[in-house]
């Protein structure tokens, strides 16, 4: 499946019409300080051409943009784990400034654990947040994750050393 319909946004496949929009969206320091490291800034077309070209490389689909009156605006995606771990999944969001605080994300988070649920064989979507993200801890509380351990100075962004929470959801929470 590459196109799930949410009402007033869509998750859909990556496509190479999406460079302009998704520099303009993703190029936000605001966005960058919640995020790793190697989530580019600035965001360059040339760093959204290079995510376009890998972002479909996984079948089922593991990345979507979150597409808004045509517009892909954000992303979610998950990162299937292996090994030992490999009935895990990490979800990871980001959205353009300008659609924030209307309930955009908590619906695409929503509907990718209900997705990677039934298209992937795992049982645990977690997330990794820094302890300053209260929008991103309330998506998540929202979308019925529990707060399952803080990392005690676990992340350094911004030259700050801070703490990280993990929150998780399991499939069966969902039953
Ligand atoms: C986190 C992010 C995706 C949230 O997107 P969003 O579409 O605005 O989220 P929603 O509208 O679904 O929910 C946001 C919630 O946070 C709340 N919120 C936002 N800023 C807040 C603040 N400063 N203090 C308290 N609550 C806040 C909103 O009120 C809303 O809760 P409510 O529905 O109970 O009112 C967006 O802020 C973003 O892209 N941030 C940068 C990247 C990022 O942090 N990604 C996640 C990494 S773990």
């Amino acid at each position: 499946m590459n196109r799930i319909e949410l009402g007033n946004i869509n998750l859909r496949s990556w496509q190479k019409k999406d460079i302009k929009s998704l520099a303009r969206n993703a190029n936000n320091k605001k966005i960058w300080d919640n995020l790793r490291d190697e989530f580019p800034y600035p965001y360059t077309e040339m760093a959204a051409k290079q995510w376009i070209a890998i972002a479909n490389e996984d079948n089922p689909l593991t990345n979507f943009a979150i597409e808004y009156k045509g517009n892909a605006v954000g992303g979610v995606g998950i990162i299937l784990k292996s090994d030992v771990f490999r009935k895990n999944a990490e979800i990871g969001y980001w959205l353009g400034e300008k659609y924030w605080n209307k309930g955009f994300a908590t619906k695409a988070v929503n509907a990718m654990v209900e997705y990677s649920f039934q298209n992937f064989n795992i049982v645990r979507i977690f997330a990794n947040v820094f302890e300053t993200n209260v929008a991103s801890i309330r998506v998540l509380e929202k979308c019925k994750f529990k707060k399952e351990a803080i990392l005690e100075k676990a992340v350094i962004k911004n030259n700050k050393v801070q703490n990280c929470y993990i929150y998780s959801i399991l499939k069966e929470d969902l039953l």
